[in-house]
């Protein structure tokens, strides 16, 4: 026969599960896991602030174009950090869910409030994580835009962290020694030896994945979506010509306009006539991988001289895709100025294949992928 629940015992029960410190779940496995997460949380905002400022730049700021490899670093730690975080914020999650059921579930109106931040933190956090995720997989399960809404819920998850940290701080620093030790815990896992684990997740997902970007550990990368060597003329390749539904043109040529002492009309052997240079650049792609080639074209900057440009203009770039939302980017003086910023025609030594952006594309140092614009038709010049 069933008894019905005294609430009394039930209340008991919850509480003891609610504070329960065995299984690695007390508080001193907790701050470590938050002193991770706050870590690698950093790290993610901070390399997603400058990949989202450098596609949208702010009229004040101007990114460089050296070092070379800056993007590649900063958008590769972006990714493969958030990806080592999963096992990290799993692991947080695992060792204090306990709490929620704490009892009575609000004590005064500051605890009411900092259990109220629990739900833009907790939920803020995954959905970063698995937004990411999907977005680097290529799936779109959601409705909305992945970036508009990865970069807004990054200040909603960073401002919650930030109030978090600094509350738990404040406790951490007043536990007596011995509390939450392993003395305190008579079974279950050694907290040394739980964090252990978790770190050896989380380094395990690292070595997985860091090849994608890492080409000497390219073999290693078995979870990532692209790998260095894998495509045409072994680069890989987001998005194909097929795609954008661009078709090889006999009579292409490329327009220079706009803010320009001459316009010019350029054929793909009037590009080839002029000083012909070569550069090893990446394509460092938004989604954390990225892989380098030896390009070889003009200099962007001996194109733009001929059509006589002041040094402080601006070069928007179109591509022959007639739509989406990176068929055009814009050129800052650093990056036209710059040596190594070339309108590749060759890509290792042979004429670029046609999903790399045949006749012409631009390639230059420290940028996105998204900004390398392939299949180009016009440089419009503005702001000399
Ligand atoms: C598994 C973890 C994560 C992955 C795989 C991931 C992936 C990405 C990708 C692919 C982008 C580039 C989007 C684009 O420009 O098309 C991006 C941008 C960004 N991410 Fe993440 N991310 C992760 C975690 C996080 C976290 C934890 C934060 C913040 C705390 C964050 C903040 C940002 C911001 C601010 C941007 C810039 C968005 C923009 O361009 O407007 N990300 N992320």
């Amino acid at each position: 026969m069933l008894r019905r629940p005294d609430p009394a015992r039930l209340i008991t029960a919850i509480g003891r599960f609610a504070s329960r410190e065995r299984d690695g779940r007390d508080e001193r496995t907790a701050a470590w896991l938050g002193a991770a997460l706050g870590v690698s949380f950093t790290v993610a905002f901070v390399t997603g602030l400058i990949s989202h400022f450098m596609q949208h730049p702010p009229g004040w700021a101007v990114w460089p174009s050296r070092p070379v490899g800056l993007y590649r670093l900063t958008q590769g730690a972006h990714v493969i950090g958030g990806l080592a975080t999963i096992p990290l914020l799993l692991a947080k999650l695992w060792t204090v869910y306990p709490r929620l059921w704490q009892w009575p579930p609000v004590r005064s109106a500051g605890h009411a409030l900092e259990r109220a931040l629990v739900f833009p933190l907790v939920g803020g956090a995954l959905f970063q994580l698995v937004t990411g995720l999907f977005n680097i997989a290529y799936f779109y399960p959601f409705p909305f835009f992945f970036t508009t809404a990865h970069y807004w819920t990054a200040y909603i998850v960073y401002g919650a962290l930030v109030v978090h940290v600094a509350n738990e701080w404040a406790k951490v620093r007043g536990l007596r020694p011995g509390h939450g030790s392993a003395d305190a815990r008579p079974t279950g896992p050694s907290r040394r030896g739980f964090l252990a684990t978790v770190a050896g997740a989380c380094g395990l997902v690292g070595l997985t994945t860091v090849g994608e970007t890492f080409t000497p550990l390219g073999g290693l990368a078995l979870l990532s979506p692209r790998r260095p060597g894998v495509g045409p003329q072994r680069l890989p390749v987001n998005k194909t010509a097929a795609a954008a539904g661009v078709r090889p043109d006999p009579a292409w040529r490329l327009a220079v306009t706009g803010d320009v002492a001459r316009e010019l009309s350029l054929s793909l052997a009037d590009l080839r006539a002029m000083p012909q240079h070569a550069a090893r650049l990446p394509i460092a792609c938004v989604e954390g991988w990225s892989a380098a080639g030896t390009w070889a074209g003009v200099r962007l900057r001996d194109v733009l001289h001929a059509a006589g440009v002041h040094a402080g203009a601006r070069v928007r770039v179109e591509s022959l895709e007639a739509g989406g939302r990176y068929r055009a980017s814009e050129v800052d003086p650093p990056h036209w100025r710059d040596e190594l910023t070339l309108l590749a025609l060759d890509l290792n030594g042979e004429p670029l294949s046609p999903d790399h952006g045949y006749p012409c594309r631009l390639i230059a140092p420290d940028r996105p992928g998204v900004l390398q614009t392939k299949w180009i038709a016009r440089l419009v010049v503005h702001g000399s």
